[in-house]
């Protein structure tokens, strides 16, 4: 069967946590979108992994598979191995031969772009992924089954690359090198389709992974970024490029939708919002200089609200995990996660971090909008209209630190009372059941309420 895993906020909720968490019972994890802008962290024994392209699953010596739905940077795919390899994992990566690949000149044209949009710039990790996807979409990408044909290689670089210069050079007027070079490109990308081949690492993805769950094995799908900042589903234009969102699990593997849909589909939720990046956030507490519209703090000043960002920031370790960037905090926002339960369809829910409240007198969760004057339960469609709305908040008694290690070894019960009524109320408004409760970044650190693989 399949488990799928989905980020149902914008992202860094503990996806990678929670891959691990369920990994013991699972053959292979299949990443379905996205490249090298997740930054998956997975904590075991101690040891911290912080994992970009491989899933998260190679930390438990899993099969990982990435997606025909993945964009991949080689460069980084093969860093990434080797470092896993000199910490004595033996990661075992295969790649879709219909994934496409993510070439310098995309990663030139994402900061490109980024400067030249201004207002309308997402805070992109700079990795190229939405120039990747571009050409994707316009029928100029390259594949990674390419790679390992040098003459479709040459044939697709030789239409693309002069077209990708031009674009840097007369349209943005910048100087270009060898990112754009045709002659260089080929060369290093012909070497790493050969690194590729060697390694066996190159599968028809959709085929593989049947085959395996034919063979009675458990498939995990991890999800990377999060529900609102999908293409189709996010906050547009301040989204990333790609369908994080559990049909992506689908289209991403090449797994029918039906094969998905037997299987679960785990919502993860933080326990407040955290995000990188620009556009509005209705809940959000504070600012961040250059990600959140209008913010112009006072010099000096430290306001109440200022300070408990400030806290939930440290306490949460909310930095990007790709870019270090501080990240936006603000309270938890149930409009975005009913939104998310609708659109993902949620059959459990793993909701993280409630050791990163403990301690505070309240906590308030933004349970509607107001919306021209009207309440609203849900996103609406547009991202200018979810800029007017305002959250209306419900207040819960907050909860103490405790010890979350030997809460999680007690079960759910030992969660402190006013904890368990916050996760309680998530749950009934999703209309999903509690399947895992973080209580701290370890896998140990985890109150562990279903397993999904023992539910079939
Ligand atoms: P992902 O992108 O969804 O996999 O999440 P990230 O790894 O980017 O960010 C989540 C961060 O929170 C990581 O540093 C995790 O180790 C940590 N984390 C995950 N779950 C919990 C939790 O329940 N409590 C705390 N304190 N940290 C957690
Ligand atoms: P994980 O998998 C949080 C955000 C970026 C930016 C927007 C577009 O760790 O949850 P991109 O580089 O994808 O074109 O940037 O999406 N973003 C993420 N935010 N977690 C992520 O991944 C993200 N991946 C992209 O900050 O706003
Ligand atoms: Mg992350």
């Amino acid at each position: 069967m399949t488990v799928t895993i989905v980020g149902s906020q914008l992202g860094d909720e503990g996806k990678g946590g929670v891959v691990d968490l369920y990994g013991d019972a699972v053959d292979v994890v299949a990443r379905y979108q996205g490249g090298d802008n997740a930054g998956h962290t997975v904590v075991h024994d101690g040891e911290k992994y912080k994992l970009s392209l491989v899933p998260s699953g190679a930390v438990r010596g899993k099969v990982g598979v990435l997606g025909n739905g993945c964009v991949v940077n080689p460069e980084t795919l093969f860093d990434e191995i080797d470092t896993l390899r000199d910490r004595d994992l033996e990661p075992d990566v295969r790649v879709a031969e219909r994934a496409h690949v993510i070439l310098p000149y995309h990663r030139a044209l994402d900061g490109i772009e980024e400067d030249e949009k201004e207002d309308l710039a997402a805070g992109t990790t700079g990795r190229g992924i939405g120039p990747t996807y571009e050409d994707k979409a316009g029928r100029r990408g390259v594949r990674v089954g390419d790679l390992l044909d040098p003459d479709v290689l040459r044939e697709r670089l030789e239409y693309v690359v002069p077209q990708k210069r031009a674009l840097a050079e007369d349209v943005f007027d910048k100087r270009t090198g060898e990112e754009f070079d045709v002659e260089h490109l080929y060369e290093t990308y012909r070497e790493y389709g050969e690194r590729l081949a060697n390694e066996g690492m190159v599968v028809d993805c959709g085929t593989f992974l049947q085959e395996r769950i034919d063979a009675g094995e458990n498939v995990m799908l991890e999800g990377a970024q999060g529900t609102s900042i999908d293409i189709d589903h996010g906050i547009y234009p301040y989204v990333t490029s790609s369908n994080p969102t559990a049909g992506g699990a689908s289209v991403g593997t090449g797994l029918g939708p039906t094969v998905v849909g037997q299987g679960e589909v785990i919502g993860i939720v933080k326990a407040y919002l955290s995000r990188v990046g620009t556009g509005p956030l209705p809940t959000e507490l504070g600012g961040v200089e250059g990600q959140t519209p209008d913010y112009d703090p006072e010099e000096g000043s430290d306001d109440e609200e200022e300070q408990l960002a400030t806290y939930i920031r440290d306490e949460g370790g909310e930095y990007g995990t790709v870019t270090g960037r501080p990240r936006r905090v603000g309270w938890l926002d149930m409009p975005m996660l009913r939104h998310a339960a609708r659109a993902n369809g949620f059959t459990g829910l793993a909701i993280n971090h409630i050791d990163v409240l403990a301690g505070l007198e309240e906590v308030n969760v933004g349970h509607a909008y107001e919306f021209d004057g009207e309440e609203i339960l849900t996103m609406p469609a547009t991202t200018e209209k979810w800029g007017r709305c305002e959250a209306t908040f419900r207040s819960f008694d907050g909860w103490p630190a405790v010890d979350w290690e030997s809460v999680a070894e007690d079960g759910y019960d030992a969660i402190p009372e006013n904890a368990r009524t916050y996760l309680e109320y998530v749950a009934a408004e999703l209309e999903a059941p509690i399947y895992a409760v973080g209580v701290g970044p370890g896998r140990e650190e985890t109150v562990v309420v279903e397993n999904p693989y023992s539910n079939n």
